[in-house]
């Protein structure tokens, strides 16, 4: 049986500016949400991830149920007799790209159930139709990432031009703290007016360019400048928490070249690029503050 894979995803730098057509830096984690379609004889589509505590059929009254209902009918399939049976490697609602990658799953799940080729255009419609649902009016970077992996600068307007660089180490620390990427694309519209000229989200769209300048060159010290810059205007955009504040400043403590809330913020994840002989110790910050972090290998395979 083929298993169906969606991948979770970091933006080293440019959310919420991507949203307004500037340029976002973004990587696959290795990691995501995998499904596998068991058919059933009862015939009712539903989906099972036991690691995230989920259960439905496609028509219940629940978000995910919409969103399974969303893809199905994007994909034109009617209402299949197949069980999406699933495992998940990152956490719900974190800012990792969670529903983009299961999503993604799912679309891929069901084309293979019904014999289609897993056309990446008919994927990324279906899962965009979810994402639409669940986050308003979502730049398209967190499903082009699930659907592709690798690492890449993505626009609105071009989609995803993937890069070929060195592995880079990310430690990824997901706070804990429950957000709505939705609540947060509307405070950052609310303080811009909704205008891509405003400063702070230009600023954020040149230090995307910097950012991946830095990357290639391999100058991790100018990225990780690049990555507090772009903390401190997303802070000033209202995205930051004081908790995602305080792991971030434990992390540059601790050695890190540099780090940043991830995605939506409001809570969700920080991420830290930092020398290999410093991760130990962010990461015991980390923990000491509740956290759980991980490290995340993002780029080419040496
Ligand atoms: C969410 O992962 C990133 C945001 O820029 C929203 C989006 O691009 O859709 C906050």
């Amino acid at each position: 049986m083929t298993i169906a894979i969606g991948w979770g995803k970091i933006i080293l730098l440019g959310e919420h500016a991507v949203v307004y057509g500037y340029p976002a830096l973004a990587a696959a984690l290795d990691r995501g949400v995998s499904i596998a379609p068991v058919p059933t004889t009862k015939g009712a589509l539903r989906l099972d991830i036991p690691a995230w505590n989920l259960a439905v059929k496609a028509d219940d009254d629940h978000p995910v149920a919409r969103s399974l209902a969303a893809i199905v009918d994007a994909l034109d399939l009617g209402r299949p007799g197949v069980s999406l049976v699933g495992d998940a490697q990152i956490p719900p609602g974190a800012g990792l790209g969670s529903s983009a990658a299961l999503a993604v799953a799912v679309a891929r799940a069901l084309l293979s159930h019904a014999k289609r080729a897993a056309e990446p255009a008919a994927i990324s419609a279906a899962a965009s139709a979810s994402e639409v649902l669940l986050h308003g009016r979502p730049s398209g970077v967190d499903v082009a990432l699930a659907i592709a992996g690798g690492i890449g600068v993505f626009r609105r307007s071009a989609g995803l031009r993937s890069i070929t660089c060195p592995q880079l180490r990310v430690l990824v620390g997901p706070s804990g703290e429950p957000r709505s990427t939705a609540a947060m694309v509307e405070r950052v519209a609310e303080v811009t007016n909704a205008t891509a000229d405003d400063p702070r989200l230009a600023e954020l769209g040149g230090l995307t360019d910097l950012g991946t300048s830095a990357l290639l060159a391999r100058d991790l010290a100018a990225l990780g400048t690049a990555m507090n810059r772009a903390h401190i205007v997303l802070a000033d955009l209202g995205v930051s928490t004081p908790q995602l504040d305080s792991l971030c400043e434990a992390a540059r403590v601790s050695g890190a070249h540099g780090a940043k809330l991830t995605g939506a913020g409001g809570g969700g994840a920080v991420i830290a690029i930092a020398p290999r002989h410093k991760e130990t110790a962010i990461l015991a910050e980390w923990r000491n503050a509740g956290v759980t972090g991980f490290v995340a290998t993002i780029g080419a395979r040496t």
